[in-house]
């Protein structure tokens, strides 16, 4: 081995937007037609790993996607490192001849892609954040990280993070910002609800070209009603107002799906049983007296529901007893948490009641913070070679 670099790793979150992005007015620069918000969830239950080095001796670019040798032909991964060359050049952050070196990029996703989780969000942030490195380059990597993802320009921040569409051709000011830091309302908590799902669904990108070219309505959520769910959702953060930060949630996500109806033809993402999933979490809510839980969907039929630390052993004793699973001892992953009995409960939520395992198994997590390195389990080895994945 001639000359290579250190080693890089980083971790990245997912994020779960809860004002959802939909529609781009610019295709190569990924530049959305709205502002969004997500929360970042905690890299120690669901994240994305990536190691990156580069090496004189390396012949061409090369990357490893969850133990596969794949192509580096992807235009979004090319833009990527295009870019943070580009930053690097302008800012001589590294000697001219380094920017020569091919790279080796080797990354895994510690929870199944397939599930339909936003895995491109932690793929992407975790990418820039690990090259960003590489070649020091000393800018704010959300603008570069969208050119991967659109939301995983909200994966390079912890907490609840707002993407600005902004309005320059360029996408200089398409970028995202911290709204509060995880510590700012540490009780939050999320529940992931996989459902088996062997349907193949229009992607987001497909998805989302086809509702600018075909719904009037998405037009005017665009103008009307994302920048008041915005606003309003902004200040229910900010004095953690759980109750109209839920209905916003909720409400959001069923706009977006009503965009998604729209669409011509419709892009259908939501299954029977996320309706069902719906429907639970409104008789929880109103049995309750008070919003205690709010689901969201993505482009896909898998449910994220936000709630409250004290009111997740409630909700999830109810979740088992309405989505029976034949694998109950390994239904609920994640955090911990102190079962509660209230037959009492469950007897009145039982007319609810369906057929075992239309829910794979529940992930249970909390908001956390943004990306970090870690000098230890890379994922390539001192040559630059991958390392087997088990
Ligand atoms: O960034 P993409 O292309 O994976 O699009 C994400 C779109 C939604 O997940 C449906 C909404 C969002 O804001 O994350």
């Amino acid at each position: 081995m001639n000359k290579m670099s250190e080693i890089i790793t980083a971790v990245a979150p997912v994020n779960i937007a809860v004002i959802k992005y939909w529609g781009k007015r610019d295709e190569n620069l990924i530049l959305p037609l709205n502002d969004s918000v997500s929360a970042t969830l905690d890299t120690n239950i669901m994240c994305a790993k990536t190691s990156v080095c580069a090496s004189l001796d390396f012949t061409e670019n090369e990357l490893w996607l969850n133990g596969k040798k794949d192509s580096f032909t992807s235009k979004r991964i090319i833009n990527c490192l295009n870019k943070i060359k580009e930053i690097a050049t302008e800012q001589k952050s590294v000697p001219a001849d380094f920017l020569t070196w091919k790279v080796r990029v080797c990354s895994e996703n510690n929870f199944p892609t397939a599930a339909g989780l936003a895995s491109s969000a932690a793929g992407f942030a975790c990418l820039v954040s690990a090259l960003a490195k590489l070649y020091k380059i000393n800018t704010d990597i959300s603008a570069i990280a969208r050119m991967g993802s659109g939301s995983a320009c909200r994966s390079v921040y912890g907490g609840f993070v707002q993407w600005h569409a902004g309005v320059e051709t360029d996408g200089s000011d398409s970028i995202a910002t911290q709204i509060v830091p995880s510590s700012h309302w540490p009780e939050m908590r999320v529940l992931i609800l996989v459902v088996g799902d062997t349907k193949k669904h229009t992607s987001s990108t497909d998805g989302m070209q086809l509702s600018v070219k075909t719904s009037a309505f998405l037009k005017h959520r665009v103008e009307h009603c994302v920048p008041k769910h915005v606003a309003s959702i902004r200040k229910a953060i900010q004095e953690k107002d759980f109750t109209t930060f839920a209905e916003l949630t909720m409400k959001d996500s069923n706009q977006f799906h009503a965009v998604c109806l729209d669409t011509y033809p419709p892009c259908v993402y939501m299954t029977d049983v996320s309706f069902k999933i719906v429907e639970l979490i409104h008789a929880f809510n109103k049995q309750s007296g008070e919003v205690k839980a709010a689901y969201t969907f993505d482009a896909g039929p898998n449910a994220c529901i936000y709630l409250l630390e004290k009111d997740v052993p409630e909700l999830l004793s109810l979740i088992k007893h309405i989505f029976p699973s034949s694998n109950p001892e390994t239904f609920v992953k994640g955090l911990s948490i102190t079962e509660v009995s209230n037959p009492e409960l469950l007897c009145s939520f039982s007319s609810l009641r369906q057929k075992e395992d239309l829910i794979k198994y529940v992930i249970h997590t909390k908001v956390g913070n943004g990306p970090e390195f870690i000098n230890e389990s890379h994922l390539l080895n001192g040559s630059g070679e991958p390392i087997q994945i088990s």
